[in-house]
């Protein structure tokens, strides 16, 4: 792929020439620590490629990409307190690196500088982007306020949990799409289409970052193994082997999933179970019909099958990534 290398070794060289470099350094530092820990630079990469469907100047929309990158790290130091993760991209968290107080402070830092990353648009485009931005944000809150909920709630259903990821992360990806689509001026039936892309792709790629948490390479994966079973989050692999138990299953599914303390035990049982239910396999085949829902979406765009070819690369990737 490597039309998407192109892409990340832009966003990559921009964040470096954006780096912080103001006082007080204990605000901005773990701001650029986060940043410098890289990821795949997923959510920009949408917005310079959507853009690029229909401009070929892509470097005109750097800045919001950037945005929207800042925002995803604003999310996950926020969230790796939450999660009370110790490990990001493998290496330390801002708040085991630092401690608490800085990863709440550095992260609403990071969050205001996101949205300063919208200022300079002109302003046609500036109040739609602002707007679909904001929406966006709040939504993701949402989705993370029922991932929360979710922890102690037992039952939680297929639709519920797709409702959570659709706020957390899924949003975002759509959000990326959109605004490449608007910063292009295309049509609103395009920016619609493109919006129902990211979407299906976000909630495939939500569900390969639950199987990940179990069945990735914990080295290339970059978390804790099996931090999710820790928190008691009711991931797809949970929803998929609750809906697969028999009675007996299901109430040692439960029993496990009422432990907060931190037991290998349960980590070892609940993969177990997890594997006898065969939950990992039917992750993956859930994963290819969300993509195959995103791909719907692209094809209603009239453009080149040349021009498309990119996103549907990109999109088949999710199936087969390691981190
Ligand atoms: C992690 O996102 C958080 C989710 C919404 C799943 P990524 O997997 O995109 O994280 P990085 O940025 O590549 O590290
Ligand atoms: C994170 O979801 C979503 C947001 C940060 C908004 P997860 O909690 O599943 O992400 P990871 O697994 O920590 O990367
Ligand atoms: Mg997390
Ligand atoms: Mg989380
Ligand atoms: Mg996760």
């Amino acid at each position: 792929m490597n039309f998407l290398e192109k892409y990340r070794g832009l966003i990559k060289e921009e964040i470096i020439k954006n780096a912080f470099n103001t006082a007080p350094e204990e605000l901005y530092e773990p701001m650029n620590y986060i940043l410098d820990l890289g990821g795949k630079h997923l959510r920009p990469v949408l917005v310079l490629m959507t853009y690029h469907l229909f401009k070929e100047d892509y470097y005109k929309v750097i800045k919001p990409a950037l945005g929207i990158e800042y925002f995803h790290n604003f999310s996950l130091m926020h969230d790796d307190i939450m999660d009370k993760a110790p490990l990001r991209r493998g290496k330390p968290t801002v708040h085991k690196k630092f401690n608490e107080n800085t990863a709440i402070l550095s992260g609403d830092a990071l969050l205001v500088k996101s949205f300063q990353m919208l200022e300079d648009l002109e302003p046609q485009l500036f109040k739609p982007c602002f707007q679909l931005f904001s929406e966006t944000a709040l939504k993701v809150c949402e989705g993370q306020q029922y991932d929360m909920n979710f922890e102690t709630q037992n039952k939680v259903s297929f639709d519920e949990y797709i409702h959570m990821i659709t706020g957390k992360t899924a949003v975002l990806c759509a959000c990326s799409m959109k605004m490449g689509a608007l910063l292009a001026e295309t049509s609103s039936e395009n920016a619609s289409n493109l919006y129902e892309f990211g979407k299906y792709l976000g909630i495939a790629f939500q569900f390969m970052d639950d199987y990940l948490d179990v069945f990735g390479e914990q080295q290339e994966v970059g978390k804790k193994y099996a931090g999710d079973i820790y928190e008691n989050k009711k991931t797809i692999l949970y929803i998929l082997a609750e809906e697969n138990a028999n009675p007996e299953e299901k109430k040692e599914l439960q029993y496990w999933y009422e432990i907060r303390e931190e037991s290998q035990e349960k980590i070892s049982n609940v993969v177990q179970l997890f594997k006898k239910l065969k939950v990992d396999r039917k992750c993956l085949e859930l994963v290819n019909e969300y993509n195959n829902q995103a791909k719907k979406h692209l094809n209603a765009i009239n453009l080149t099958e040349e021009k498309k070819q990119p996103l549907l690369t990109l999109i088949d990737n999710l199936l087969i990534r390691k981190s």
